[in-house]
């Protein structure tokens, strides 16, 4: 038996549930979701951080009690995860005394090894991030880089944490549990921060009282972050059967990039010190943006997911559906660990394509298939030809996959291989043809054909649950399958599942996800396009065109109509790319020269590094837009033209030309 327990970060409760967060906590219901089909014995925990100054401060300007403030903003988290068919097994909220009191505990156990001091401080803090930056981590005017607010000066009495000892046991840790810190690249920058040196941490605070009395010394609060990281493993005590999920289970934090330093070093330190046991990995993953910005409440380009599942609810015919269909593209459209642009226009193109055509139409052609020819009941086994056989061999290659996919945490390459499936299965009722058979009236071939596509729907009911809670078991409904009931031990993912007996009924219903046509596209835009987010990815664009909308766009007709003369005002030319390489710190761009048969290559800026690697670039053929006017990126960065391409931002696909056109060969 194996023990799984997942926590997102608690979320400060200055802010509503907006995308960005909804992101963490849907991949670790997704995850946890995945562990229950397994048999393993699974928890997942999230909740809020309610402590600080921050919140303290937000509650006075609000002109409310801060233990009101939180107890009513709390609250909406608690209420909005479930309809994102978020199951937690747990909701903490750190002004709960059953955390205050172990968090206690925990400040005990550091202070007894001899690992706490009192000392002095004075530094620049950061409301936002509530930490102590350093010169370097600034920008002039001394202002938070995060937070794009200038940090405070604050001095006064603190205890401070002795983390200067734990250099080398983290170093050790790092370097012989490799996968403690995930993606690799994120520990490496770990590993380099810890390897310049540790400075002691300052763990408390005497100039406000919104938090935990420090034992022995009320005069002091506990800094926040020592009181929310203790959350993880506080809920836990004082049950045996609770506790195990610390003491032996594998224990997995996902977290975004901007906190994993107070995870892969300040926690675990904090657990040395306290003489307990370590969790077995923090995953960072990357930043939802918006129009290439971080979302976030202090930007003003948040996206509210409610309202998302809400649209969606109403095309697919219940909310749940409308939380899968944003669950499904969280999943699936960001590589877990990088950036994601989230793109309301790619989202439903997604939708019609994936879930539509793909694994919805699976289902609606199969049954429909049933109903005319085997009385809308089970077929009975016909004998499997080399098509069937080579169907099942790729679904069972395929299964392999997904499940590798969820174990390494990648849900994006769980769902890219599971669809996989779905293509699979699409692709050989096209070659089959079960309608010619049924003509030729070879009932026999018939049934193999159809038996074999409800073996693959049934096993798709299930590998989609992670994913697709509330459309699995509709698609069960619909196969007349009994819905899934996990129990410890039982692995529902292990084997192929079992088609039903010859005879039995189907129960065919609506379409899973009825498409939507351009008309109902542009409403869902109009609907769902925030104004502010709209103006912020419209003033940030890259230099990137894509047929999909980005932001503020819509989906369209196609254009009207362009005379020659028109049409031949635009230069487009074949180039070459000769160099690439990434643009420091934009995450979606990528600076390439190209050749387009000038005497000097043209610098392009293009937001193309959520697709391609710089390196996968260089030698492509691509089709440049020549005549654009130059633009300017800020930073000496001005791009001297626009290449051709189309898809959603991290899955685009280039425009190119066959042949040998060269460099510089004119388009028209
Ligand atoms: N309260 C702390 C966490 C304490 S955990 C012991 C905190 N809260 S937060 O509400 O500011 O952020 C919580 C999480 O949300 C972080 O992991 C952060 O990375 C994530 N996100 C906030 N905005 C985000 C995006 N736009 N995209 C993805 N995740 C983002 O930090």
């Amino acid at each position: 038996m194996t023990r799984f327990y997942v926590t997102t970060p608690i979320y400060y409760v200055n802010d509503v549930p907006h995308l960005g967060t909804a992101y963490t906590t849907i991949v670790a219901d997704a995850v946890r979701r995945y562990h229950l089909l397994r048999g393993h014995e699974t928890r997942m925990l999230t909740g809020t951080d309610e402590h600080g100054l921050k919140l303290e401060r937000e509650a006075r300007e609000k002109g409310m009690e801060p233990l009101a403030f939180v107890r009513e903003m709390s609250g909406r988290f608690e209420a909005a995860w479930p309809r994102l068919e978020v199951e937690a097994d747990d909701f903490v909220r750190t002004t709960q005394e059953r955390h205050t009191v172990r968090a206690r505990e925990l400040w005990k156990a550091v202070e007894k090894s001899g690992d706490l001091e009192l000392g002095t401080y004075e530094g620049h803090y950061c409301v936002g991030c509530e930490e102590f930056k350093t010169d370097k981590d600034l920008l002039p005017g001394n202002v938070c880089p995060l937070h794009k607010r200038p940090t405070e000066w604050q001095t006064g009495e603190t205890y401070y944490f002795k983390l200067s000892r734990y250099q080398g046991r983290l170093l050790a840790l790092y370097a012989q549990r490799p996968g403690f810190i995930e993606p690799e690249g994120r520990r490496n920058e770990v590993v380099s921060f810890v390897s310049g040196g540790l400075k002691d941490l300052s763990v408390s605070r005497t100039n406000f009282s919104w938090g935990i009395p420090v034992p022995g010394n009320p005069r002091h609060v506990m800094y926040v972050w020592f009181d929310a990281l203790a959350n993880y493993w506080s809920v836990l005590q004082g049950s045996a059967t609770l506790e195990a999920f610390w003491t032996d289970a594998t224990v997995v934090h996902l977290v975004g990039k901007d906190i994993l330093r107070f995870h892969a070093v300040y926690w675990p330190a904090f657990l040395m010190s306290a003489g307990l046991r370590l969790p077995d990995k923090v995953f960072a993953h990357g930043f939802l943006t918006y129009g290439g910005q971080k979302m976030s409440k202090s930007l003003r380009n948040a996206v509210d997911p409610l309202a998302i599942a809400r649209a969606f609810g109403r095309v697919t015919g219940s909310e749940g559906g409308g939380a899968d269909v944003l669950r499904y593209q969280l999943l699936r459209a960001v590589a877990f660990g990088q950036d994601g642009d989230f793109d309301q226009g790619a989202m439903i193109e997604r939708y019609n394509a994936d879930l539509g055509k793909n694994l919805g139409n699976l289902l609606a052609r199969t049954l429909g298939l049933c109903a005319k020819m085997t009385g809308g009941k089970v077929p009975g086994s016909g004998e499997p030809t080399a098509l069937e056989r080579d169907l099942a061999t790729a679904v069972e290659g395929l299964r392999a996959e997904v499940l590798e996919a969820w174990d390494r945490l990648e849900p994006h390459r769980a769902l890219e291989k599971t669809w996989a499936i779905a293509s699979a299965a699409n692709q050989y009722v096209d070659r089959a043809a079960p309608w010619a058979e049924d003509k030729k009236g070879n009932k026999a071939r018939v049934e193999a054909i159809l038996r074999a596509l409800l073996a693959v729907l049934g096993e798709l009911s299930v590998l989609v649950g992670p994913a697709l809670p509330a459309k699995s078991a509709e698609m069960r409904e619909q196969l007349g399958l009994a819905p899934v009931r996990t129990s410890v031990g039982t692995d529902w993912l292990a084997r192929q599942a079992p088609v039903r007996a010859e005879g039995e009924p189907l129960a065919p219903g609506s379409p899973l996800f009825p498409t939507i046509d351009v008309e109902g596209a542009n409403a869902l835009l109009a609907e769902l396009v925030p104004k502010e987010a709209a103006a912020a990815a419209a003033a940030t664009g890259a230099a990137t065109a894509t047929a999909t909308a980005t932001g503020a766009a819509t989906v369209t007709a196609m254009a009207t109509a362009l005379t020659y003369e028109q049409f031949a005002i635009v230069d487009l030319r074949v180039g070459l790319v000769r160099t690439a390489e990434r643009v420091p710190k934009k995450d979606k761009l990528l600076k390439l020269s190209v050749d387009v048969g000038e005497p000097e290559p043209r610098t392009i800026i293009a937001g193309l590094a959520l697709s391609f690697q710089p390196e996968q670039l260089v030698g492509r053929k691509v089709i440049v837009v020549a005549n654009l006017a130059p633009r300017d990126f800020g930073k000496g960065l001005t791009s001297q033209g626009m290449l051709l391409a189309t898809g959603p931002s991290e899955n685009l696909v280039l425009a190119t030309v066959d042949g040998d056109a060269g460099p510089g060969a004119r388009l028209k």
